[in-house]
């Protein structure tokens, strides 16, 4: 393919090497002089482990070019890919005035060309950038989006030190467009790379660079914090860690990592505060570590505030204890919300087939006692029963009944807590406490009284 790269940074001076590499003719933009000369001398603009050589082997093949000029170069192309900076500004915000400058003059090269051009975003944007490219686009050019052309991003993980070497084996290739050919010619750039070629929303995927780095930067903070609390006890950290990484079902792994409800139990909110207390008992500082259980309560109160929004209607728990198939009530978030929405007037059924109140003992007996004493008085034993007389229901554990009976129960508004059902998310009257959301937003959804969802 004929390939246009604006920006000849590290990400844009990988690229043009890899894909020459890779068989395209590729022809790099920069408003650098001295960068595009580099190019046009068969050198690369950066120094990177092996780049020097591929660089001088393609510009040998005469496959790689560089100028300033943006028209000279989209005219000889079908795809163009925008890999300049996206430097923070003093307040923290992205600055976009590289990439809205170079989409102005891809634009305005586009307006005469007849072939539909592919615009990919390879910098590192947030989500929304893509669609006011598109628009810049269109102002530009003249041209619809979609029409004359479309805007693809594609989020570039390489690292510095070991660009190439990441470029040739990248975890996975990630895609976002709303143009299914578009996405499909770019994927067409990355066949050959190992990895899973994915294709997803637009808006996933100018995410996804920002939630890998910022658990790249969790990752080390949290393995620094563990290490300095090895170390004021004489532990070796990284015997720790290594053995830590070990475990691939529970640490590193896909476990515990969808987005829900607040944990709870005996046992994590215990041993993490035994943690903090080991530190803070070592004069050790661990502010990430900390912060967890703020997180958590949290989600305690934005699951309160959720149900708030729909005042004076009768609410049904599906489920109290902290997780399916236990009937453990302590550190319960469930509990906690039914505690704080009976504590303001709330009308509450709750059902639970785990929960026998003649059954329990012990710590988890006096737990409950001391939040929810006349808990017998809220339980109902038939799951029926406790849908036709509730007018929200709260989905909080992921139990199979469940899903059977809430795919037949289309006038009862949901909040589900643990996504207990694919199927439910288009519907209007389902909201899960951190996706679907948005509809709790839409004006006409919380008002006042009369509120349901339909
Ligand atoms: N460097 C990395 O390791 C890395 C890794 C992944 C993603 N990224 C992201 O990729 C993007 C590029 O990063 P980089 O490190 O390659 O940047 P860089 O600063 O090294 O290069 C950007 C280039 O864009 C050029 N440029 C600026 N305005 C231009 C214009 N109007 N037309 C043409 N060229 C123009 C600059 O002259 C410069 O050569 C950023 O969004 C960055 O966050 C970087």
């Amino acid at each position: 393919m004929n390939i246009s790269i604006f920006g000849l940074g590290y990400v844009g001076c990988v690229s043009l090497g890899c894909l020459a590499k890779n068989g395209h003719n590729v022809i790099g933009v920069d408003v650098n002089q001295n960068k595009v000369d580099l190019i046009n001398q068969g050198k690369p603009t950066i120094i990177e482990k092996d780049i020097d050589v591929i660089i001088a082997e393609q510009f040998q093949r005469g496959v790689i070019s560089a100028t300033t000029k943006a028209a000279e170069a989209i005219t000889k192309t079908e795809i163009s890919i925008i890999a300049v900076g996206t430097p923070s500004t003093p307040q923290g915000h992205l600055n976009l005035k590289y990439i809205f400058k170079v989409a102005e003059d891809i634009g305005k090269a586009i307006k005469n060309k007849n072939d539909f051009h592919i615009v990919v975003l390879r910098s590192t944007v947030l989500p929304g950038t893509c669609d006011k490219v598109a628009t810049i686009l269109e102002m530009a050019s003249g041209k619809k989006r979609n029409e004359g052309f479309a805007v693809v991003d594609n989020p570039e993980f390489l690292r510095e030190g070991s660009a190439v070497q990441d470029y040739y084996n990248p975890p996975l290739t990630l895609i976002g467009s709303d143009n299914k050919k578009a996405a499909e010619r770019v994927a067409d750039l990355y066949r050959e790379l190992p990895g899973e070629i994915i294709v997803t929303d637009l808006k996933i995927a100018e995410l996804m660079k920002y939630v890998n780095n910022t658990f790249h930067a969790l990752k080390i903070s949290f393995a620094n914090e563990v290490g300095n609390v090895c170390s004021a006890l004489d532990i070796d950290s990284h015997q720790v860690m290594d053995i830590f990484c070990k475990d691939k079902q529970l640490n590193i792994s896909n476990y515990y990592f969808k987005p829900g409800f607040a944990y709870g139990g005996s046992c994590l909110p215990k041993d993490l505060k035994g943690f903090q207390t080991l530190a803070h008992d070592h004069y050790v500082k661990t502010p990430i570590v900390d912060s967890i259980g703020l997180t958590n309560e949290n989600q305690i109160e934005r699951a309160i505030e959720m149900i708030q929004r729909f005042p004076n209607k009768k609410l049904g728990f599906l489920g109290l204890s902290f997780k399916a198939g236990t009937d453990d009530l302590r550190n319960s978030p469930a509990v906690r919300v039914v505690e704080a929405l009976l504590g303001k007037g709330a009308a509450i059924s709750i059902y639970d087939k785990n929960i026998n109140l003649t059954m329990l003992t012990g710590t988890n007996k006096d737990y409950i006692d001391a939040r929810i004493p006349h808990l017998s008085k809220l339980l109902v034993t038939d799951l029926n029963e406790l849908v036709s007389s509730s007018e929200v229901l709260i989905v909080n554990t992921n139990e199979v009944e469940f899903v059977k009976l809430l795919r037949n129960v289309t006038d009862k508004t949901i909040i589900d807590f643990v996504r207990i059902d694919d199927t439910l998310l288009e519907r209007e009257n389902y909201i899960g406490i951190n996706w679907s959301i948005e509809k709790l937003n839409k004006e006409n959804y919380v008002s006042n009284e009369d509120t349901v969802l339909k």
